[in-house]
């Protein structure tokens, strides 16, 4: 609003103008800085160069109207790929290190959905909102962004997390997740208040079971539609520093690699992708954010000559761009706790 009030824009169109850069700059950032960390640069590029082939595709299907959808294989299986990101402690800020430490748990403790603001709870407290003392958060519980972003990508050296405990980047996405989301707070599934068989607070149990529920296209179905290579048997089953499936029994290997559930498929597929989403997960969400952009109604996919203008050159708009942007490029407003 201030950059662009000194342009003579007042009132609504000064609001506009400011929603409509902020979209812009947002998009911009999912799809050059966002989206090739975690799918393959090249399916990236090729989506948003080429265009859609598969998902709300030219000449493909059902007509598709002025709203963008979301298909089950993109909620219930690739966009879940995030699962596998999450760290079970974090470098949260000063005071909440992982020597500290900012737990997972304390991180569902800390809001309003799956916890109840009381550091010291675990389940089966957590399921209950008012189960703590306390109703509002600590003071000292204010994120230190240097510690969750790599500013010296955006050249700031300067804001690099102090050496002593680090900085935190996420999980490599491939097959393992960490143990705490076996244990899910209520909260976290819209749980609150029924009695809770065990195994439905498990996070993997509850991405395979909703895939049946929805009885979900399996990984050699998808990379056959997509016409891609499928992932071998030996992938499937080995995979690469991964989950292990070798307590399995033969049927159950042979099951699981004739049609691989597609959450574990595309998990698989990054772990022989470098860490990132493949020919099948790739494709998916590449295509959907590509469709969901499209479909907004200020998008840089419909005005492909737009070019940032609120980061470091006409090319570079990135996640720390924007903090920096936001927060003034100040060390004490990224981080109000201080070192
Ligand atoms: C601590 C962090 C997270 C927790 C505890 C969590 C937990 C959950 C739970 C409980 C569900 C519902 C499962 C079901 O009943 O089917 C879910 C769904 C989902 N999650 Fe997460 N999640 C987390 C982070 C993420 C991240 C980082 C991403 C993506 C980058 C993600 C993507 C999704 C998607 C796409 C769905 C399906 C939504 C839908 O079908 O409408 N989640 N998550």
């Amino acid at each position: 609003m201030d950059e662009l009030a000194l342009r003579g824009l007042t009132g609504q169109r000064l609001f506009a103008a400011a929603r409509e850069q902020v979209v812009r700059h947002y998009q911009w950032m999912l799809r050059t800085d966002f989206l090739p960390r975690i799918v393959d640069p090249a399916i990236v590029d090729d989506v948003f160069t080429r265009g859609r082939r598969f998902f709300e595709a030219p000449g493909r299907g059902t007509p598709h109207g002025l709203h963008p959808t979301m298909p089950l294989e993109f909620s219930v299986a690739a966009y879940r790929l995030g699962h596998s990101m999450i760290r079970d402690a974090y470098q949260w800020n000063r005071v909440f290190t992982t020597t500290g430490p900012a737990t997972l748990f304390l991180l569902f403790a800390f809001t309003g959905t799956s916890g109840n603001f009381d550091p010291g709870s675990a389940l089966p407290d957590l399921d209950d909102p008012n189960s703590g003392a306390v109703d509002t958060l600590p003071t000292n519980w204010i994120a230190d962004f240097r510690r969750l972003y790599d500013f010296t990508e955006a050249d700031r050296p300067d804001l690099a997390p102090p050496t002593a405990d680090g900085g935190n980047v996420t999980k490599r996405v491939d097959s393992l997740l960490v143990n705490p989301l076996t244990r899910l707070p209520a909260g976290t599934f819209d749980g609150r208040g029924s009695e809770i068989p065990e195994i439905q607070r498990n996070l993997a149990f509850r991405n395979l079971t909703r895939a049946d529920m929805v009885r979900l296209a399996g990984g050699q179905q998808m990379a056959g539609f997509l016409g891609v290579p499928a992932l071998t048997e030996e992938q499937i089953l080995v995979g690469d520093r991964g989950a292990s499936l070798e307590s399995l029994t033969d049927a159950q290997k042979a099951a699981v690699t004739a049609a691989t559930p597609l959450w574990l498929y595309v998990l698989r597929e990054a772990e022989f992708h470098g860490g990132r989403l493949g020919p099948v997960g790739g494709r998916i969400v590449a295509e959907v954010f590509h469709r969901a952009i499209e479909g907004s109604r200020t998008s840089i996919v419909r005005e492909p000559s737009w070019r940032p203008e609120f980061g470091p050159d006409a090319r570079t708009f990135r996640m720390t761009d924007l903090l920096l942007f936001a927060f003034e490029g100040k060390a004490d407003l990224l981080n109000p706790l201080g070192d």
